[in-house]
């Protein structure tokens, strides 16, 4: 994790300082069928999302693992923007739609903490839809 008291004070937004200390649908949820884990090597920080998924649409979602603020705060809006949604409608997702969730701007050296959970969570569904099982886990997804 990157965040130093003055970057935080510097460059995030309320968004994201309001999401860091508060994230929504940060936890667990109970008799998941697909764990999607993954990570940034350079920094450590990691993230897994547990989901719900029943006639391919993400009934639930929640997210747990470690992460600066920027990461914390895209997987909170991640998790609320896919939830209720297609799998495929959550494959389509951009990065400037998360950029533009996020508040329109992230700055250029913080694009992969605003990324790690999309990415993490895109790829795993790819993986997910080629052999779709209940209680599944997808471990190894890197950004890069
Ligand atoms: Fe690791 Fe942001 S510093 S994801």
């Amino acid at each position: 994790m990157w965040d130093s008291m003055s970057e935080m004070d510097d460059v995030y937004s309320d968004l994201i300082l309001d999401l860091y200390k508060n994230p929504v649908n940060k936890g667990r949820i109970s008799r998941p069928d697909l764990h999607i884990e993954g990570g940034n090597p350079l920094c450590g920080d990691k993230v897994v999302f547990h989901m719900k998924i029943s006639n391919e649409v993400i009934e639930d979602i929640k997210f747990d693992g470690m992460g600066c603020a920027i990461s914390t705060a895209a997987e909170s809006l991640l998790t609320e923007m896919v939830k209720g949604k297609k799998v495929s409608q959550a494959e389509k997702l951009t990065q400037q739609e998360m950029f533009n969730a996020l508040g329109g701007k992230v700055i250029e050296a913080r694009t992969k903490c605003a990324m790690l959970g999309l990415y993490t969570l895109q790829k795993g569904l790819m993986e997910y839809k080629k052999n779709p099982q209940k209680n599944t886990t997808i471990t190894g997804i890197v950004i890069k």
